[in-house]
């Protein structure tokens, strides 16, 4: 793992979903395996990149030779990100929760007995590709992001790779009827300063090796 075009550089990626707690028992989540996050991630350390994986509570596990940074919270999965600065490149492929409790509450939420129904105050969540991506001072060379979409996914892409100023934008088609999360195929389009790209219908692993070898280039 230590020869290859990625040999000496350091890669951060995100994976997976954020676990937002409400309680000590319960949290708001989302869908995210994980699977695209972890493919990527071991792809590059199969170049040989140093690979520091973020990860959410993911349903699979992370792929062998990188680092496991293991987290929970969107404030988390910032923090570790942080931590793991500098890097050659970093890839956001979490499924990070646009929001959480604005305060957890410290013991389990109870039914009122008379119906009231209780009220939850949440709070907007850092926004990890759009902090890092827009870093005065070290920010990584390439940052590049995902762009989950339903309906019209280019211009969608394109305007959230402009918002959030990443380099790259992964957009993909995660419409029901794809298949797209929890499934084994992806179909996406890289989005760079030359326009958008898109790729064939490959499986999740094959969409990773590709990409880890456009970032091995990129950095060449
Ligand atoms: O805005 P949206 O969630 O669609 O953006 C998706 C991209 O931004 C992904 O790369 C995702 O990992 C990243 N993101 C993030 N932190 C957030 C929300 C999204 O890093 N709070």
């Amino acid at each position: 793992l230590a020869s290859g075009p990625l040999r000496g550089r350091h890669v951060i990626v995100t994976s997976g979903p954020t676990h937002e707690p409400i309680d000590p028992v319960r949290y708001i989540a989302n869908r995210s395996s994980g699977a695209q996050g972890t493919a990527l991630a071991g792809a590059l350390a199969a170049l040989g990149a140093r690979v520091s994986f973020v990860t959410g509570p993911a349903s699979v596990p992370p792929p062998p030779g990188v680092d496991v940074i293991a987290v929970e919270t969107a404030c988390e999965m910032l923090a570790a990100v942080q931590g793991a600065l500098p890097a050659d490149a970093a890839v956001f492929a979490a499924a990070v929760a646009d929001w959480r409790m604005a305060e957890a509450r410290a013991q389990k939420l109870k039914k009122a007995g008379n119906g009231a129904l209780p009220v939850l105050q949440f709070a907007e969540n850092p926004d990890i590709l759009a902090t890092v991506a827009q870093m005065d001072h070290g920010r990584p060379p390439l940052v590049i992001g995902f762009a989950a979409e339903t309906e019209n996914v280019i211009a969608h892409a394109t305007a959230k790779r402009a918002r959030k100023g990443c380099d790259w934008i992964v957009a993909n088609d995660v419409s029901p009827a794809t298949g797209i999360m929890g499934g084994s195929d992806n179909t996406v389009t890289l989005i760079s300063d030359t326009g958008p790209e898109p790729w064939p219908s490959l499986s999740k692993t094959e969409v990773a090796r590709r990409l880890a070898a456009r970032i091995a280039e990129a950095l060449a």
